[in-house]
């Protein structure tokens, strides 16, 4: 059994990511998408919340035999991966520009944790420039987001940005 961990801020799910879970699902028997809840980034959705649009969006993605399980974490990555008995860490790979720090993060993991192997996977070329933070500036700024995230996202993102009357969330997630 293969188990894998897909952790990000989901801040919130793109296709893109959801391009990945698909195709990891070629490579592992489980995949828990885990959404991190400490990072520095102030998020605009909360870990509820994201929690939900993730659920939603993974129902409609052709995942196989594998399966699928959404869980939140806080602190090191390394030590959830291995308390969850995971075997290795997916990132994707959308650019050259995300090399760095990708590549920095997966041998910061590996000195943490030798024996976690981190797994880089390329979305669609479609979803190439395709970000969770370009996503909601332009939504903000009142472009169409339509085919970058899935419904659940717009969906979400309307009625966040419908709330206030400027334009802006009310508040941001803790
Ligand atoms: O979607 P993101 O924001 O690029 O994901 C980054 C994430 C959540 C994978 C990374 O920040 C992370 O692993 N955070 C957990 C804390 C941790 O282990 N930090 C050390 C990373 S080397």
């Amino acid at each position: 059994m293969r188990r894998a961990i897909y952790p990000g801020s989901f801040d919130p799910v793109t296709n893109g990511h959801l391009d990945i879970i698909a195709r990891g699902c070629k490579l592992f028997d489980e995949i828990i998408v885990a959404i991190a809840v400490n990072s520095d980034k102030l998020p605009l959705f909360t870990a509820f919340e994201r929690r939900e649009i993730l659920l939603e969006a993974l129902a409609e993605i052709d995942a196989g035999e594998c399966r699928l399980i959404v869980e939140d974490f806080e602190g090191l990555l390394t030590k959830y991966a291995v308390e969850r008995d995971v075997h290795a860490i997916v990132r994707g790979i959308r650019a050259i520009s995300d090399y760095e720090y990708e590549l920095q993060m997966a041998l910061m993991n590996r000195r943490i944790e030798p024996k976690l192997e981190t797994v880089f996977m390329m979305p669609a070329e479609a979803y190439s420039y395709v970000s969770s933070r370009l996503v909601k500036e332009v939504y903000r700024l009142g472009a169409s987001v339509t085919g970058l995230v899935p419904r659940a996202v717009e969906r979400r993102l309307k009625e966040k940005f419908e709330r206030s009357h400027d334009g802006k969330p009310q508040s941001h997630a803790k």
